[in-house]
């Protein structure tokens, strides 16, 4: 059963089809966005760090550059949406720290802080004492940290919700229904079916649907769980000023946990990394580790609310970067983001603009063509 057809078509309803959606629309394209979820998958579990600094890590120098020039194209869509919408995003610019709870914690953060420094990131290390002068909830068993000034946050959700505004009042028309394929012939796409049946044709064809991708194309995208916490600071803690000011990120006996406060008194606390498939369970371990390495770092949350626990699939890659190309004449791949989607949303959305427009991208992308790993 055929539907009516549009210059593109983006398949996936998450943070980086959005993206892609509005920008192409925005620029005066016909475009239909398809998804089933409402973008209720990995953008909405996410805590919407966007931290170049505090995320970097050894061996991948190229997407630590991607997210470093990815920033000032996330703040200038960020405000670009709000003036469109009249409604907020949630930045912050207060910056991260990045505390250490123990002396392997300290030694494990000296080594990465001296790889970004290497790498020309710029941190400022702290002794324990003045971490808890940034931070004075901090628990006085931190032993040291490093302050990340330039790393920001966004509120995830009412990012994606302003999205996908902004993505409505430029025209995209959205189908609520799942892609069960490609609409493939001749080694070209020309759009995508629903499981019911029912065809979408178009010109272009965006695919953008993370975790899921592998479902519709083979490619080397896996799914990485990651269950995370929503607490909340009750009133009568914060009524002499914000118990947490900014992103606190700690290494915890070898464990990674991360703190981010929203204006409103919300603390999103993440996340497990596990590879359990398409599982999304939430498990009384997983939230029982977050709330122990939170309670390490911030006795305080002992007394915050408990509000939600949710888990997120993020789409992963062999070599954790994204994979963004062309890949025949009528398919550009955008997915593959991991733990970096929301930053990377907007740098995106310019890239599949220019892959549609049928440009090349700029030397930033080249190590995320997405036939990196095929084999032979
Ligand atoms: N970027 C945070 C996470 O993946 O948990």
């Amino acid at each position: 059963m055929p539907a009516s057809d549009s210059d593109v078509l983006v398949v996936g309803g998450g943070v980086i089809g959005l993206a892609c959606a509005y920008r192409l629309a925005a620029e005066g394209a016909d475009v239909r966005l398809i998804d089933a979820s409402g973008a209720q998958g990995a953008s909405w579990a996410a805590a919407g760090m966007l931290a170049p600094i505090s995320e970097a890590t050894f061996g991948e120098a190229a997407l630590t550059r991607l997210t470093v020039a990815a920033v000032p194209r996330f703040t200038a869509l960020a405000a670009e949406l709000e003036a469109a919408t009249g409604s907020q995003v949630g930045l912050r610019r207060d910056g991260t720290l990045v505390v250490a709870f123990n002396s392997d914690d300290k030694a494990a953060l000296a080594r990465l802080s001296a790889f970004r420094s290497e790498a020309g990131l710029s941190s400022e290390p702290l002794t324990g004492r003045q971490a808890r002068e940034l931070e004075p909830y901090l628990a006085t068993s931190v032993r040291s940290g490093v302050f990340a000034a330039d790393d920001l946050s966004v509120n995830n959700r009412a990012y994606v919700t302003t999205l996908r505004a902004a993505a409505e009042a430029v025209g995209v028309a959205f189908v609520h229904e799942q892609v069960g394929g490609l609409l493939q012939s001749s080694a070209r796409t020309h759009g995508a079916v629903t499981v019911t049946g029912v065809t979408y044709e178009a010109a272009t064809t965006v695919l953008c649907a993370g975790s899921a991708t592998p479902k519709l194309l083979d490619v080397e995208v896996y799914p990485v769980k990651g269950q995370i916490l929503r607490l909340a600071v009750p009133e009568r803690l914060s009524a002499a000023g914000p118990v947490l000011t900014r992103t606190v990120r700690g290494l915890v006996r070898g464990s990674e946990v991360y703190l981010v406060p929203r204006a409103g008194g919300e603390i999103v606390l993440g996340a497990t990394s596990e590879q359990q498939g398409h599982d999304t369970t939430v498990t009384a371990g997983a939230v029982y580790e977050l709330l122990r390495n939170a309670y390490e770092l911030l006795p305080i949350s002992s007394e915050f609310a408990f509000v939600e626990a949710r888990a997120g699939l993020r789409p992963s890659t062999p070599d954790n970067g994204p994979l963004v190309g062309r890949v025949d004449d009528g398919l550009i791949l955008a997915t593959g983001h991991y733990r970096n989607g929301i930053l990377l949303s907007a740098i995106t959305s310019d890239a599949v603009h220019e892959l549609a427009a049928g440009r090349g991208l700029g030397p930033e992308w080249a190590a995320f063509e997405p036939t990196r790993f095929a084999r032979g």
